[in-house]
């Protein structure tokens, strides 16, 4: 019988101001340590490495998702489905994916790329321009589409992205960071109580959908309600750094974009990598049922743990140089940015679909994407993102 060696402890802070301002860096020191370390100050267990990650996240039976570390109730977080394992879980999931319906999604096609060609023809009207791909691009497009086809009014949308930056808050600890963003999320927390109840769903609107199964028996009126402010609160913030992440690492990567140009068969490739790149989720949690074991390491039972995907969509062990932007990777989807197992994220159909038809209308104008100034990371315990990346965009000349 293998014999299992006890995590070894590290005083490794994943929140600490200098480690947030470099996820990416520090969260690799951490996963070249073991593939499961236990940090002693916060009393949970990492697990750090690709393969490890994504065996946990297949064993749901042992790493539960109904507790993890930091958990206590909060209005930003609700329960259905990410905090629940089935058969609840199954039935709230099975009940969300019904909004992403064949029905539902070409009807986004349409909107998204419609929206995505009119906003690039905007912006390229007048030859090269300036931009900052965070907020003029990324959070323009994604404030426009995705609530339209939820239906909701135009007035007070942006709250969205201060509703999402307080949810990838609440899984870290309660110190002056924490409490800064559950305050600025306030105001965007009565937008969201006030926007999500039955009355204000348009008539089939996604919304409304969810309320549609609550009047069918199949869920809840409090589950119906869960799964809308869950979609809020995944749904943005997410998609918006996806598609910063991805323009400014083609900024950084000039021969990639010309790849791409050259070769626009990629394009499905490209959003994978740049998800992989820059993973815009950091890590999820869940807690050990039982006593068991990670790549010959013992996690007990009761133990509360992260699973740290971004840090392991730079490990080594499944990625060549997998501190570069490479767009024509072999298996581009196995990334684990988008979580694996039975929580892998409900909402990534409509996060590809986003991605790649901003950069399906890009890709038809610009010739060349500059950096042209110093970008910003954006500074959050769970997500990761830029608040600021200003680009050039040059277009194709004839
Ligand atoms: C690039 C954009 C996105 C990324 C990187 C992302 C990432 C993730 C990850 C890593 C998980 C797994 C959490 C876990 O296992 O603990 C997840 C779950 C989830 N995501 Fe996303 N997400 C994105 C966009 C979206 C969108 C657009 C929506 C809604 C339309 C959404 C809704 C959800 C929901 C509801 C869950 C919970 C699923 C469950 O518990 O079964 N996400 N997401």
């Amino acid at each position: 019988m293998e014999t299992l060696t006890e995590a070894p402890v590290s005083d490794y802070d994943p929140f600490a101001p200098e480690v947030l301002a470099d996820v990416h860096h520090y969260d690799g020191l951490l996963r070249e340590v073991a593939p499961v370390v236990y940090i002693e100050k916060y009393d949970f267990y990492a697990i750090t490495r690709a393969e490890e990650v994504q065996k946990a996240l297949r064993n749901w039976r042992v790493f539960s998702s109904t507790d993890r570390p930091f958990y206590e109730p909060n209005p930003f977080r609700t329960a259905a489905p990410l905090m629940q394992d089935p058969p609840d879980h199954t039935h709230t999931k099975s009940v969300m994916l019904r909004i992403f319906s064949a029905e539902n999604m070409e009807k986004m096609q349409n909107h998204f790329e419609r929206e995505a060609e009119a906003l690039v023809d905007e912006l390229m009207a007048n030859g090269p321009i300036e931009v900052d791909a965070y907020k003029d691009v990324a959070a323009r497009y994604v404030l426009k589409i995705f609530p339209d086809i939820l239906g909701l009014p135009e007035q007070g949308r942006e709250l969205l992205l201060t509703f999402g930056d307080a949810v990838f808050n609440v899984f870290g600890p309660h110190n002056d960071h924490y409490k800064k963003k559950m305050e600025n999320g306030q105001p965007a927390l009565e937008w969201v109580a006030a926007n999500a109840t039955r009355e204000r769903q348009t008539e089939g609107g996604i919304g409304w959908q969810l309320y549609q199964a609550a009047d069918e028996g199949i869920i809840t009126e409090e589950e119906a309600l869960q799964l809308l402010v869950a979609v809020f609160g995944a749904g943005f913030d997410t998609t918006v750094f996806s598609i910063a992440g991805m323009l400014r690492a083609f900024a950084d990567n000039p021969d990639q974009w010309q790849l791409l140009r050259e070769n626009p068969d990629l394009l499905s490739s490209a959003f994978e990598e740049s998800t992989r790149y820059y993973a815009p989720s950091r890590y999820g949690g869940r807690v050990a049922m039982k006593d068991t074991e990670l790549g010959g390491i013992r996690i007990p039972a009761g133990a509360k743990v992260f699973a740290m995907w971004l840090g392991a969509g730079r490990d080594a062990r499944k990625w060549d140089n997998p501190d570069q932007f490479i767009i024509n990777r072999p298996e581009p989807q196995s990334h684990l940015s988008f979580g694996f197992g039975i929580h892998t994220c409900a909402g990534q159909a409509v996060a590809r679909m986003e991605g790649r038809s901003i950069l399906a209308a890009l890709l038809k104008r610009v010739g060349s994407i500059d950096l042209v100034g110093e970008p910003r990371r954006a500074i959050n315990f769970q997500a990761f993102g830029h608040e600021y990346v200003p680009i050039r965009l040059n277009p194709i000349s004839e």
